[in-house]
C-alpha cells in the first residue's frame, strides 16, 4: 500500500526515509564509499593503522569501500577524487593534504550531490557533512604537560625548550600548538623555561625536520627539551641528539603511538607519545559514512567551528592517551599494536624491564 508524503511526514520519515530510497544503491545497498588518505610518509598511520581500521569497520557492515592513498601529491589527489566521483561514490571522505585542494574535492563532490566527511584533518571553508577527528587542542595540551613532567625529573634549571610544529596548511597542527601553548607560553612568560627556536615543518616532513632541528641545536647546543608534533618527527630529532650524544639528556614528545615512537620511549629516548585510538574514528566515521550514503543524517554530540565560515561542523571527537615509559603496555591492551611488533630485537630485553 501507497502511503502519501504527509503520512509519511507525520510518521517523522520524510527527511531521513524519503531521501533514504532515492539515495540507495541500484540492489539497495548503502552502495560505494570513497576514502582518500595523504600520504605514507608523514606518519605510520596513514599506510597501515587508518586503512586497516577503516576496512575491517566497512568490511564488517558490508559496504564496500575504496581506499586509496595520495601520496603526498595534490594533484594525485585531485584525480583520485575524480575518479571516485565519476565511478559513483555515494560519500566522499578525505584527509585533506591542505584547505584550498580539499576544498576543491569538497565542492565537486557536492555538486555532484555526494556526502562528505573530513577525516581527522578539518578542510577549513569546506563544509563538509561532518568532522571525525580526535581532539586534537587536547592532543597538543598532553604533549605539552608531557614534556613539563620530562623536564621535571631532569630538574634543569629554566631549560631552553625547542618546538616543531606540523605543517602550516594542516589545520589540526594549529590546533595541537594550540594545545601545548596553553601549557608552554605560561612558563616562558614566567621564566621558568625559556622559549627556544620553533618552526612549522612542510608537509610534516620528517627528513626534514631532522634538519632543521640540526639547525637549531647549532645555534642553542643548550636545547634541554623538544616539542615535536608527532612521533615522525621526534624520531628525526632523536637521530640528531644521537649523533650528539644528547638522546636520554633532552625529553622529546611525539604524537601517534607508532612502533618506533614506543620503542623510542622505552629505549629512553623519548618522553611520550599521544595514543590516539585508530580504531573508534574509524569505526564512527564508517558508522556516518553508512548512514549517509543511505539517506540518513545521524544526529553527533558536537561540532567543531570552522574558523573561515564561523560554521559549526557536526563532529565526533575521539579523547586522546598520554602514554609514557610506565603504561606503554596499555597500546597493546588496546589492540593497537602486538607485543610481537614492539618487543623486537634489542627491545624485547627493555619490554622486559619495562614490565610490556
Ligand atoms: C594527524 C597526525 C599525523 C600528522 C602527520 C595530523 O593531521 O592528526 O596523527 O601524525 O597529521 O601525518
Amino acid at each position: 500500500m501507497r502511503r502519501g508524503i504527509s503520512a509519511l511526514a507525520a510518521a517523522g520519515l520524510l527527511a531521513g526515509g524519503l531521501t533514504a530510497c532515492s539515495d540507495k544503491g541500484d540492489d539497495g545497498s548503502a552502495g560505494k564509499i570513497g576514502i582518500i588518505l595523504p600520504d605514507t610518509a608523514s606518519s605510520q598511520r596513514w599506510g597501515s593503522d587508518d586503512p586497516k581500521f577503516l576496512k575491517a569497520a566497512f568490511d564488517a557492515a558490508g559496504v564496500s569501500a575504496d581506499i586509496q592513498n595520495a601520496q603526498g601529491d595534490k594533484s594525485q589527489f585531485q584525480t583520485i577524487a575524480d575518479g571516485m566521483i565519476s565511478s559513483g561514490v555515494k560519500v566522499l571522505m578525505i584527509v585533506n593534504l591542505d584547505s584550498g585542494t580539499g576544498k576543491a574535492v569538497l565542492d565537486k563532490a557536492k555538486r555532484a550531490g555526494i556526502a562528505t566527511i573530513d577525516y581527522d584533518r578539518l578542510t577549513l571553508g569546506g563544509g563538509a557533512d561532518y568532522y571525525v577527528s580526535f581532539d586534537n587542542v587536547t592532543v597538543g595540551r598532553l604533549q605539552g604537560e608531557g614534556l613539563v613532567k620530562c623536564l621535571a625529573e631532569k630538574k634543569y634549571p629554566k631549560p631552553v625548550v625547542a618546538e616543531l610544529h606540523g605543517a602550516a596548511t594542516d589545520n589540526n597542527a594549529t590546533l595541537f600548538k594550540e594545545g601545548y601553548d596553553s601549557v608552554l607560553q605560561p612558563k616562558f612568560t614566567s621564566g621558568e623555561y625559556e622559549k627556544g627556536p620553533d618552526q612549522a615543518v612542510p608537509e610534516w616532513d620528517n627528513a626534514q625536520a631532522g634538519t632543521m632541528f640540526e639547525q637549531m641545536l647549532t645555534q642553542r647546543r643548550d636545547i634541554k627539551g623538544v616539542l615535536a608534533a608527532n612521533d615522525g618527527m621526534g624520531n628525526a630529532v632523536i637521530s640528531v641528539l644521537k649523533k650528539y650524544k644528547l638522546n636520554g639528556a633532552v625529553p622529546v614528545t611525539g604524537q601517534d603511538a607508532t612502533v618506533q615512537g614506543l620503542q623510542n620511549i622505552l629505549a629512553g629516548d623519548q618522553c611520550m607519545t599521544v595514543y590516539k585510538a585508530i580504531k573508534q574514528v574509524a569505526d564512527a566515521a564508517a558508522d556516518l559514512a553508512i548512514a549517509l550514503a543511505r539517506g540518513e543524517r545521524k544526529k553527533v554530540d558536537q561540532t567543531i567551528k570552522d574558523g573561515e565560515t564561523g560554521r559549526d561542523v557536526p563532529a565526533v571527537l575521539i579523547p586522546p592517551k598520554p602514554i609514557f615509559k610506565d603504561n606503554v603496555g596499555d597500546v597493546i591492551t588496546e589492540g593497537f599494536v602486538t607485543k610481537a611488533q614492539l618487543c623486537t630485537g634489542d627491545f624485547a630485553a627493555l619490554c622486559t624491564e619495562n614490565g610490556v
